[in-house]
């Protein structure tokens, strides 16, 4: 039996699509059983409704402190069945109430080789630190962000003259590939946090 995922995003959604795509495999050990954004304007939603996964939007601003947001999102999870949650470009910081509750069973993907670059800069910091080479983490989440165990890392070249705007593309491009790896491991129980 498939493993049923909850993909979190809050944008594009491409991470997203990749473990959708990959999850379509009748041998891949988990499947997307929705998609939440906190932004109801996220491009990913309509990939996501296009392939008939139930789609939700909870939007952050309706609620009046972080706790009751994540209360509000660790209910909708649970009643999405799902038993695993990726973030996947998910750009909220999560309460260490609602981290404590997914602990070994939510993971995320960052445009950096972590513990370098944490937060929503990573590969603009990558180019102004000089650095040669940055790439793409997958990491279980804990409270503190950008910081829980590694599961699985890929490399890239930084090349003279990239911008925010090719590095970018050149990790994104690994992400896809990583992601879906990274949470088959997962699904199939040969990484534990
Ligand atoms: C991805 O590059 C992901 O690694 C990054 O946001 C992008 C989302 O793209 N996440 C972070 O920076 C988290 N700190 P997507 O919406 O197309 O998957």
């Amino acid at each position: 039996m498939k493993k049923k995922v909850a993909v979190l995003i809050s944008g594009r959604g491409s991470n997203m699509q990749a473990l959708v795509e990959a999850a379509a495999k009748p041998d891949y050990p988990a499947e997307v059983c929705a998609v939440i954004s906190n932004k109801a304007d996220a491009k990913g939603l309509v990939f996501a409704a296009a392939k008939k996964i139930p789609t939700h939007v909870l939007d952050h601003k309706t609620f009046e402190s972080r706790d009751a947001f994540d209360t509000a999102l660790h209910d909708l999870i649970k009643k999405t069945g799902a038993e695993f949650v990726c973030l996947a470009g998910f750009m909220r910081l999560l309460t260490p109430g609602f981290t404590r509750k997914w602990e070994g069973k939510m993971i995320n993907i960052h445009p950096s080789l972590l513990p370098l670059f944490k937060g929503a800069h990573a590969q603009r910091d990558a180019i102004e630190a000089g650095a040669k080479e940055s790439g793409c983490t997958v990491h279980f989440v804990v409270a503190e962000m950008d910081s829980g165990p590694i599961i699985a890392q890929a490399k890239v070249p930084v090349l003279p003259g990239d911008t925010e705007e090719t590095l970018s593309a050149r990790i994104l491009k690994e992400e896809h590939t990583l992601y879906p790896a990274a949470l088959a491991k997962l699904a199939r129980g040969e990484v534990r946090m």
